[in-house]
């Protein structure tokens, strides 16, 4: 499956990933200090990134951001638990409004505040 249909599926799925699990509504499972997608703008250079560990057991899976007027996944990053940081850079015109998203394995769905970068 094409990463950007996988992450949008993440927003609608009735599972976590492992049939049985319960769903968790966005935002309301786990430590929002290190779930909440932290955004960093510079330019037209954007750092999205969140404080959370990057272990086997329990990772940040997939980071992305969507247009927030049209709702459409404009970039998606599978990460693996390798990785030493949840991060996810992107290069963005001017006046483009977006919402960053983040799937925590075990914490599930978290949006983050929609950001314009002007
Ligand atoms: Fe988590």
């Amino acid at each position: 499956m094409p990463l950007f249909s996988k992450v949008d599926k993440l927003e609608t799925a009735n599972y976590m990933g492992r049939i049985g699990q319960p769903v968790y509504r966005p935002n309301t499972s786990g430590a929002p200090e290190k779930h909440i997608p932290n955004v960093s703008v510079n330019g037209n250079d954007v750092e999205i990134s969140a404080n959370h560990v990057m272990t086997e057991e329990h990772y940040i899976q997939f980071m992305w951001l969507k247009d927030t007027k049209t709702n459409e996944v404009v970039l998606a990053k599978e990460l693996t638990p390798l990785e030493d940081k949840a991060v996810l850079k992107a290069k963005v015109p001017n006046g483009v409004t977006l919402t960053p998203y983040l799937f925590c394995n075990l914490h599930g769905l978290w949006i983050g505040e929609p950001f314009t970068v002007a």
